[in-house]
């Protein structure tokens, strides 16, 4: 069994290119169907292995509140190895630090990433083997975000996020290059999900059409494709959100979005050096940006 010391892993964030709300399950959960594309932002894990220890350490990068993370009990990723041990029924420990630089209630997976980050990362330094669906499956159990994270690469996930499996894309991608902007606001998953109506209807095919989109590298039509049913709920409950969507617009991004529910928002961009130029436009207006690229197949 190949058992290691110390890994390190960069737990990438996400965004969602397409997310519809097919309805509200009984549990009071959302039906979803949406597809899920990694980005370059990304925090870094490393884990080292103890004897029987469990802990957390997390460094911020600039702009990302460590206040916002709350306590380390409650941390996924601190959670995610203990359901890892307990499953698994491991003897080692863990020390795992975080060094963060996805904003935090962002949308963009975030305590999420950092726990499919620790379920992986934990699979290897314990010499577990297990596979991606039974590790993606036991993320479900802490976040409905944590499976196509543990899956990685571009997913379609579904039901209450749940079912996931991994968009063939037949062969390498290029990938679109995005602005991610924070308005500096944290949104309540739940609270949006709570403000979310029905009624709208979603235009058909989206999800093979978004599919043939990252496949042809087709940033302009992938633009014109964004899409989620989220949206509505966030601007109405956070207008300076729709705020900062409606500046992303103005500055030449070729098609925004709210990222999953908020409070980021993205915006696709011809070429990265055009996104450079959006970056500083933003910065002279003191908005939190980072120019990033999709990650399509890690
Ligand atoms: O699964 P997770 O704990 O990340 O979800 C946070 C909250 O978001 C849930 O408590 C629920 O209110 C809402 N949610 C939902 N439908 C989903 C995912 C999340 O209603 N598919």
């Amino acid at each position: 069994m190949n058992v290691r010391d110390e890994i390190t892993i960069e737990a990438h964030a996400k965004v969602n290119l397409t997310l519809e709300i097919l309805g509200i399950r009984p549990d009071g959960y959302h039906d979803l169907r949406s597809i899920v594309m990694p980005v370059s932002l990304s925090d870094t894990i490393t884990l080292t292995r103890t004897p029987a220890v469990f802990s957390l350490t997390l460094t911020t990068d600039r702009g990302i509140s460590a206040v916002q993370i709350g306590p380390v009990e409650k941390n996924l990723a601190m959670r995610a190895a203990r359901l890892m041990k307990d499953r698994y029924g491991v003897r080692a420990g863990v020390r795992i630090h975080i060094r963060k630089r996805i904003p935090v209630g962002g949308g963009m997976g975030g305590g999420s990433s950092d726990a499919a980050g620790v379920i992986r990362g934990l699979n290897e330094l314990w010499g577990l083997r297990r596979p991606d669906e039974e590790l993606a499956a036991l993320g479900a159990e802490l976040g409905s975000d944590i499976p196509a994270l543990v899956l990685g690469g571009t997913v379609l996930m579904e039901g209450r996020g749940e079912r996931v499996h991994r968009l063939a894309l037949d062969g390498p991608v290029r990938g679109f290059d995005l602005v991610i902007a924070n308005p500096g606001i944290h949104c309540s998953t739940a609270e949006i999900f709570s403000r979310w109506k029905s009624g709208l209807t979603t235009p058909p095919k989206m999800v093979q059409n978004m599919a043939f989109s990252i496949r042809a590298s087709d940033v302009k039509r992938a633009a014109s494709l964004l899409h989620n049913d989220l949206e509505a709920a966030a601007f109405e409950g956070y207008p300076a959100i729709a705020r900062l969507s409606e500046t992303l617009r103005r500055v030449g991004c070729l098609g925004v979005l709210l990222s999953g529910s908020g409070a980021s928002v993205f915006g696709l961009v011809r070429d990265r050096a055009q996104g450079e130029e959006i970056c500083r436009r933003l910065e002279a207006d003191g908005i939190w940006n980072v120019l990033a690229h999709t990650c399509p197949m890690v």
